[in-house]
């Protein structure tokens, strides 16, 4: 039996720290950009910024009912009913890592190895093209009784799709086309795109991802709930946490956390730093630094701009980007994802012999230790010339979780709109995808799969 370590304070909220950019930027510097900051709340509450018909997430956590959540543990527990092993999560961006991040921070990181938890075990598809992933992926689907979910919101992404052809034909061929149809859900548009089409001919049950939001703002809605809640993870919870995050955010205030990350880091890109290393001192964290990713990526990176986001695992990486960090060019800046309570303990014990001389930290918990590396790795990178900016949650669970992402979300539309761009379009995207369907052949194309591949031959 494992156990937890209790931890008080289970309703603390997000911090933002920003004393470890003092030697960077002046107070009254920081005051322009906060005052900046609360202008870009209002022009993001009140709609009236670029992108306004994709604010659906700014309400979602407040405006998300039982009926949704008891809807999805249907789902679950009807699969439950036909004892499903495995259910694969097909999906790519934001119809998927937001998922990924959750499920990958609330696990335990050997449950699949120690058969620790009674609920299906998810995997993902759809994310790559590899040929390899997917016939690796179709060995375990042969092995296991198996349930699909598919996430498009357009319907018409390619990798999706491709990988739910091979899993539909597979469950239909195994289970016929009744059995199959209850075994997959889809999580589309409510009207259009070729996935609604196919859900309705094919009678899967469907949920709908809201017209007004986003790939990547779209974690709280059915695209992010519906995996976690398989997972057997909590997801009123993560609910709960994110409409407290929406109460605060909300407030025009300059400690408004989602105010004070937006301005701080407008004002050190507008000094010069144009990456920024999002570093976790927890491996669990490594998939919600790929979600933070995409978030700020796709929202911050167009017209020549945007701060480039990075992310780091800390201490793993001091051993590899530390040098780097710590010497290199100097246009970075560090934002450190700081859990304050391990939900574990593991104590060092002291030694007789002491041969590994680590008898200085006897009777210590394995955490303090981190966080000390935590402490010494701020100041070193400060002193080396790394502004820090540190956001702290409580502790690693759902109500937390569903706290950083709103958070981060609320934080990434005010920046972006501090910055000039328009948070909620990805037209870049669109480039690898018109020659990718030219490469492969797709009708439509021929003028443009002509001109590459001469381009190719050169
Ligand atoms: O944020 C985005 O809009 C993208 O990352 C999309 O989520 C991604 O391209 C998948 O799109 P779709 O859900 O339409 O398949």
């Amino acid at each position: 039996m494992i156990k937890f370590v209790k931890c008080l304070n289970l309703t603390h909220m997000i911090k933002v720290e920003l004393d470890g950019c003092r030697p960077f930027a002046g107070n009254a510097d920081y005051q322009e950009y906060v005052s900046r900051a609360r202008k870009a709340l209002m022009t993001l509450d009140s709609g009236t910024g670029a992108g306004s018909d994709f604010l659906g997430w700014n309400e979602l956590p407040s405006e998300t009912g039982k009926e949704l959540t008891d809807a999805i543990m249907a789902v679950a527990e009807s699969w439950i009913e036909k004892e499903i092993e495995l259910i694969v999560v097909v999906g790519i961006g934001g119809s998927y890592l937001g998922a990924k991040a959750a499920i990958e921070a609330l696990s335990h990181s050997f449950s699949r190895e120690m058969n620790l938890t009674a609920a299906p075990r998810i995997a993902f598809a759809g994310h790559t093209l590899s040929e390899e992933y997917m016939a690796e992926l179709m060995d375990l689907v042969y092995m296991k009784n198996t349930a699909v979910v598919v996430i498009s919101k357009s319907g018409t992404t390619t990798e999706p799709a491709v990988a739910f052809r091979l899993l539909k034909s597979h469950l239909e061929r195994q289970y016929g086309l009744d059995e199959a149809a209850s075994r997959i859900v889809a999580v589309t548009d409510a009207s259009r795109g070729a996935l609604k089409g196919l859900a309705d001919r094919m009678g899967y049950r469907t949920f709908v991802i809201p017209d007004n939001v986003g790939g990547r703002y779209s974690v709280l809605t059915p695209v992010g709930l519906l995996p976690i809640a398989l997972a057997g993870f909590d997801i009123e919870a993560l609910l709960d946490g994110a409409r407290q995050m929406q109460r605060i955010c909300d407030t025009p205030d300059e400690n408004n956390p989602a105010i004070k990350y937006a301005a701080m880091r407008n004002l050190l890109y507008d000094s010069g730093r144009k990456i920024e290393i999002l570093a976790g001192f927890n491996p669990k964290l490594a998939f919600l630094a790929e979600w933070w990713k995409q978030l700020f990526g796709e929202s911050e990176g167009k017209e020549g701009r945007g701060i480039f986001p990075a992310s780091v695992i800390f201490t793993t990486d001091l051993h590899s980007m530390g040098q780097y960090i710590q010497q290199g060019e100097r246009s970075l800046f560090e934002t450190f994802l700081n859990v304050e309570n391990s939900r574990r303990e593991e104590v060092i014990e002291p030694d007789e012999d002491n041969l590994d001389g680590l008898n200085f930290i006897a009777n210590t918990n394995l955490e303090y230790c981190n966080r000390m590396a935590q402490l010494g790795t701020k100041l070193a990178h400060i002193d080396g010339g790394v502004p820090n900016i540190t956001i702290s949650i409580d502790q690693i669970d759902e109500y937390n979780l569903g706290q950083l992402f709103y958070f981060f979300e609320k934080a990434c539309g005010l920046s972006a709109y501090m910055l000039g761009v328009n948070p909620f379009d990805q037209p870049g995207v669109e480039s690898y995808k018109k020659n990718m369907f030219a490469l492969l052949g797709k009708p439509g194309y021929e003028g443009l799969s002509e001109e590459l591949r001469r381009r190719i031959d050169e």
